[in-house]
């Protein structure tokens, strides 16, 4: 766990200024030099006072040989899966089996009175104040192409709301719909973790308090960051960003862990009586916030990690398949399956692919496993993101721009630790990819997972839910559609006076009716 921690970088940015001694500067830039890193001294004797300060400051918030050993095990994975039970000791396929209906539930098949025992039971845990939110916002969006974070962006809604803003009227929402279940007046309050890494954090809190926590009461809104990791060159040497800065990244969504015991995240929901988590990831503008469904459904099973997946669309589809594999859960990515895995058929249902839970990010977590992050984070592996990362040249010490990848990020998974658990600690619950997943990763006009695609999918969802209610909609265009404000319904609930309306589309539902 040590070396863990000082592979991290959590604190805040501020610059130091004041120049280490020469003693402090040689025993860093020995400890450099033993794990052949010592590049990143190049320029020091040439920085100002504030520079070397800064880079010492950032220099000693890693150690060298530890990112040497991660970034190595990252670049030479072990070749073989490990080995299925065999008495020949060679390595063999590993075996990927769906998860057994045990695990398992769809709120595409399941019985309305299993959905409404679990809402029920959800509603109550939110209403007993055990529940909380975990959002993992803290990657750079490069796709999207905004230089602010994703959550502050505007995908087009009439309203112009943000995905920030559209996940705290959720919030907001499910905390109502408790307490009304409740009656007993207590206030009801699920507290928002936001993760954010260096880049982010920032401009994160900055947007929060100049739209005044969307409603949400500042104590109750905790921005935290996960950390960074040192961006590596094809031939495994820290790269500088600057003369005096080293290139770093955010260490992936599974930083979220190291994340949540070092920003002390754990303690506060530990103080708060927390039990229960709904983790999700900033992108997806259709995320059930803290969904009573879910929590319900997976507080009943008991289990330690639940997982939200939707029908995979067709056996080509580029998605990763949550499944067992050696019999434990896990992430199989797509391209790690054969094509006639890809398209085995459920034997049980005519027409349905055997292998169908794709994963969209979207967990559940009992506080007791949270808990015991401290036991096994250190044993979660780093994978590598090969890109263009601007650099120092060593010569010239001018930046260049990479025409092509130059180097490698590296991340951790958030879900590389379902295979820790036993399968009985494990759940998956299956849900309309129409009502609960729509990313936003690309920039506009891509035509997929773009703010248009996002906007679509909240405006289609609306007009699903006032016709349900009893409404008629009109419109020329059939991607048009109704905004419902979250602060009206969470997920189409209390619409029943627009009953007997005809509502033209494009519209907005934001006021009580
Ligand atoms: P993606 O892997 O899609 O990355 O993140 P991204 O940063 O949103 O977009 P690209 O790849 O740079 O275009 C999936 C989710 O994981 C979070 C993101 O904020 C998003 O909610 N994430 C990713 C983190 O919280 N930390 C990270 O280091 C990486």
């Amino acid at each position: 766990m040590d070396s863990v921690k000082q592979a991290l970088h959590l604190g805040s940015s501020k610059d130091a200024t004041q120049e280490p001694t020469p003693e402090q500067v040689s025993e860093l830039r020995e400890k450099y030099t033993q794990a052949a890193q010592s590049q990143v001294f190049t320029f020091y004797d040439s920085l100002s006072t504030a520079e070397k300060a800064a880079l010492f400051k950032q220099l000693s918030s890693f150690d060298p040989s530890y990112i040497n050993t991660i970034a190595a095990k990252a670049l030479a994975p072990p070749k073989t899966e490990p080995k299925t039970d065999d008495d020949d000791g060679e390595a063999k396929e590993p075996a990927l089996e769906p998860l057994p209906e045990s695990a398992t539930a769809s709120i595409l098949d399941s019985k309305p009175e299993d959905i409404d025992k679990w809402y029920a039971s959800g509603l109550d845990l939110i209403a007993a104040n055990k529940v909380a939110v975990v959002l993992m916002a803290g990657g750079q969006g490069t796709r999207l192409g905004s230089s602010a974070p994703k959550g502050c962006y505007d995908i087009g809604l009439p309203s112009t709301k943000s995905l920030f803003q559209i996940q705290a009227e959720r919030i907001r929402k499910v905390e109502k719909l408790a307490a009304k279940k409740s009656g007993t007046g207590v206030k009801v309050v699920v507290p928002w973790y936001v993760m954010t890494s260096g880049p982010t954090r920032g401009p994160t809190e900055e947007y929060f308090k100049e739209h005044n926590y969307f409603g949400l009461a500042a104590e109750n809104v905790i921005i935290f960051e996960q950390g960074v990791l040192p961006c590596i060159s094809n031939d495994g040497k820290i790269i500088l960003e600057g003369k005096g800065k080293v290139a770093v990244a955010p260490d992936g969504n599974g930083g979220i862990y190291n994340a949540l015991v070092e920003s002390k995240v754990l303690d506060d929901m530990k103080t708060r009586g927390i039990e229960h988590i709904h983790a999700y990831c900033v992108d997806n503008c259709l995320v059930k916030v803290a969904d009573p469904v879910f929590l319900g459904f997976a507080a009943s099973l008991d289990v330690d990690i639940a997982t939200k997946v939707v029908r995979k669309r067709n056996a080509t589809e580029s998605v990763g398949l949550i499944l067992l594999k050696n019999g434990r859960p896990d992430v199989v990515e797509y391209s790690e399956i054969d094509q006639a895995t890809a398209e085995a058929q459920d034997p049980k249902q005519h027409g349905v692919l055997k292998f169908r839970a794709a994963n969209i990010v979207n967990h559940y977590y009992s506080f007791r496993f949270l808990a015991s992050i401290p036991e096994w984070a250190k044993d979660l592996p780093h994978h590598v993101a090969r890109k263009k990362i601007p650099f120092t040249d060593l010569e010239t010490g001018e930046t260049v721009k990479p025409p092509k990848p130059n180097g490698i990020k590296l991340e951790q998974f958030v879900f590389d630790v379902f295979p820790m658990l036993e399968l009985k600690r494990f759940a998956c619950m299956e849900v309309r990819r129409e009502d609960e997943f729509s990313p936003l990763k690309n920039a506009r006009g891509t035509g997929e997972d773009d703010p248009d695609t996002s906007k679509r999918d909240i405006m289609v969802q609306g007009k699903r839910w006032v016709q349900a209610a009893g409404a008629t909609v009109v419109s020329d265009d059939p991607d048009s559609g109704i905004e419902v404000s979250p602060l009206i319904s969470y997920g189409g609930e209390g619409l029943e006076k627009v009953a007997g309306k005809t509502i033209t589309a494009p519209a907005i539902i934001d006021v009580d009716l």
